[in-house]
């Protein structure tokens, strides 16, 4: 009988949290992965580590100025990779033809561009990268369709929600709702919120991850770009999509039918577990998370997340009833905020206020094309800079 097919991935992001969670799984299954292409932005040694770890064809360095330093790095360990740097290296590791499999772990909508390269080129697409889809998603989504791959969703909501519709006809899917789980992050009991520290931030109580995505689940607004998200890969509006409130997230995420059953996805948090599953699929494989639990699960409570505290959520919702170019400029500002905040140049307090003055000064129509998008992000991170200058002076 023959064995598992072989897929030759390319890792964007391998240097990240998402990156090494999938690189576990993968050293387990040397019969079935074989890594193509490592990347990072600029963290030369630890891509280096990974790329001679792996044996990886090349290593792409997203920071032009460390190619040689890269180059050097690989020499030293006496690794056969190739070492490049920049965006275009970045775009040919997504789309050429010696990879099947494609996962988009880099932070931020700085993904974007491989990311549409690889959905473009007809790869099995495994998304973390978020902020790629809610700045493009028509065109992502479209990019998918005509490049005729796959799209597997690895943030653990969204592959809830996948498995969950897993054999559900289009027409049933047509009427579900979806209802998205939030730990609530590390402040959902806390009201003085003035004074709290990045590392305060970035410590979740349920999820290990990058710093960007920790302080996007401190304020919620992570469980507003899934809102949008969910709404692209799954083609549901807005008003079928809810956020519960579930601190001890076993519950991933459910889907209720129009004969009011929900289905939810459980497990361990642990992102092995959907990684696992978007490399693996349509076939299951172990992936190293530990098993729940029931017996000391605790009890699992359920709340209503409180919108006048977490004011991100009604300004991802406004922003994708508005249109793709509102979640652009939602993107944007928020990347810029939490970024300020993670240089402690703002406070944790003054970033859903810094997004909210760019949403009520930029109205963008929906990006028709990459380069609306990436102007519509220009523009918007413009006027986010210069939101957090006046909260400094
Ligand atoms: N962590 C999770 O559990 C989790 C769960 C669901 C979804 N996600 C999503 O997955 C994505 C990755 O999250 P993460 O937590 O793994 O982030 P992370 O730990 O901060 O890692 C980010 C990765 O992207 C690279 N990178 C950063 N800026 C870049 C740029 N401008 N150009 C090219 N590469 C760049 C980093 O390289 P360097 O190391 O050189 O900086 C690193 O490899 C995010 O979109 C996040 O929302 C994460």
């Amino acid at each position: 009988m023959a064995g598992p097919l072989m897929r030759n991935i390319t890792l964007l992001g391998a240097t990240g949290s998402v990156g090494a969670s999938a690189l576990d799984i993968i050293a387990r299954y040397p019969e079935r992965y074989r890594v193509h292409a490592v990347t990072a932005q600029s963290n030369v040694d630890d891509l280096a580590d990974i790329a001679v770890k792996f044996s990886a064809d090349i290593a792409v360095i997203g920071n032009d100025d460390l190619e040689r330093p890269l180059r050097d790095a690989l020499n030293a360990r006496g690794a056969r990779t190739i070492a490049r740097a920049g965006r275009h290296a970045l775009i040919e590791v997504a789309n050429t033809p010696n990879c099947d499999t494609v996962l988009a772990a880099i932070v931020g909508s700085a993904g974007l561009e491989p990311t549409l390269a690889a959905a473009e080129s007809g790869k099995r697409l495994l998304l973390a990268n978020k902020e790629a889809i809610v700045c493009a998603g028509a065109l992502l989504m479209a990019a998918v369709q005509r490049g005729g791959g796959s799209l597997l969703p690895v943030d653990s909501e969204h592959n809830a929600i996948h498995q969950c519709l897993s054999g559900v006809r289009a027409t049933e899917r047509a009427g579900v709702r979806l209802v998205l789980t939030a730990s609530g992050g590390p402040f959902l009991n806390r009201d003085d919120l003035d004074e709290v520290t990045p590392d305060q931030a970035c410590a979740h109580p349920k999820w290990v991850m990058g710093r960007k995505i920790s302080v996007d689940s401190a304020t919620l607004m992570n469980k507003g770009l899934e809102v949008i998200e969910a709404s692209w890969l799954f083609g549901i509006p807005a008003d079928r999509i809810d956020i519960v409130i579930h601190p001890q997230s076993v519950i991933h995420s459910m889907v209720e039918f129009a004969d009011g059953s929900v289905l939810a996805q459980m497990g361990s948090p642990d992102m092995r577990t959907p990684l696992a599953y978007a490399l693996a699929w349509p076939e299951r494989i172990a992936s190293g998370a530990k098993r729940l639990d029931f017996a000391h699960a605790g009890p699992l409570t359920f709340e209503a997340p409180d919108r006048r505290r977490f004011r991100c959520l009604d300004y991802a919702y406004a922003a994708l009833g508005r249109g793709g170019g509102a979640s652009v400029v939602l993107n944007a500002a928020n990347e810029i905020a939490v970024q300020a905040f993670l240089e402690q140049r703002l406070r944790f307090t003054e970033i859903a206020p810094t997004i909210e003055q760019v949403l009520e000064s930029y109205d963008p129509p929906p990006p028709q094309s990459f380069d609306d998008v990436i102007e519509i992000d220009r523009e918007a991170r413009e006027r986010a800079g210069d939101c957090v200058m006046e909260k400094i002076r």
